[in-house]
């Protein structure tokens, strides 16, 4: 059970934005991913959209996408708590619970025909950890334990890669992020499967966020071992990784 005592506050900002945030432990804190995901989320967002957030977390970017001029906002997330304070924070920062449609969802699975080419933008800061093996499969029941995403944590990526198409306009685009410990090469291969244009709005390296302890690395440095591909780097005694910015449009269908 959590207490009230353990609710954290923050401002989140992004240009002239505000965005006042309640947090819980059990909930994604925005990271510097997010801050870099708002700018983009501003270049492509248009006045008046409908908009689609896989992996709402704490509502950040949902709400960022409101305040930008989002005229509905569909956002679905697997962890009940999310959900719960993606619509708190949601009211706390003035906006009108008419315009949130915020769904308990596993991937895309609380979607359904009504909504298949409603969206003008789809945006997704997806999980990206590994199920290790040590790790028993269970319920999650820490904020960490949803950034597990399936075997190589490609599972909320992928989706968002292969089966979002179905859900846009014919004008919509998709915005995520890729990261190197995922591994780029598949991440490649499913942009051009399913997307006629896309590009890489950013590449910047970051250091490995606190979620990302020694089975993990032990994990990526072994994959690196086993395919040749680098997913994470040391400098100056930090763990590095990329992470790809990436707009797609015009689906495969
Ligand atoms: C990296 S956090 C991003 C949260 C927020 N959008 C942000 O940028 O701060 C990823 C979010 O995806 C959610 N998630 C993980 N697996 C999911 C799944 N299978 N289906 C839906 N949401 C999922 C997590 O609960 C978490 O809130």
């Amino acid at each position: 059970m959590v207490t009230i005592e353990e609710f954290t506050a923050e401002t989140f900002r992004y240009d002239t934005v505000e965005i006042q945030l309640q947090l819980h432990p059990l909930v994604w804190t925005p990271t510097s991913f997010a801050n870099a995901m708002a700018t983009h989320v501003a270049k492509v967002l248009n006045s008046g959209d409908r908009v689609l957030e896989l992996g709402l977390g704490s509502g950040v970017l949902a709400i960022l996408a409101a305040k930008l001029g989002a005229s509905q906002v569909t956002g679905l997330d697997i962890n009940k708590q999310a959900i719960i304070m993606a619509k708190n924070n949601w009211l706390q920062n003035g906006l009108n619970i008419s315009q949130a449609d915020f769904r308990h969802s596993d991937l895309l699975n609380a979607l359904n025909a009504t909504d298949a080419h409603c969206f003008d933008l789809i945006i997704s800061n997806p999980p990206v950890l590994p199920q290790l093996d040590i790790e028993a499969i269970h319920t999650p029941s820490t904020r960490d334990e949803f950034e597990i995403s399936g075997q190589d944590g490609r599972r909320v990526l992928d989706t968002v890669l292969s089966q979002t198409g179905q859900y846009l306009k014919s004008t919509g685009g998709i915005l995520t992020i890729a990261t190197s410990l995922q591994g780029w090469p598949q991440t490649k291969i499913l942009l051009n499967k399913h997307w006629y244009h896309w590009e890489i709005r950013q590449q910047i390296a970051l250091e490995l966020t606190a979620e990302c302890t020694a089975p993990y690395i032990d994990y990526w440095l072994n994959k690196e071992q086993e395919d040749g591909y680098s997913r994470i780097y040391q400098q100056a005694g930090r763990y590095l990784h990329d992470v790809w910015f990436i707009y797609a449009h015009q689906p495969i269908l």
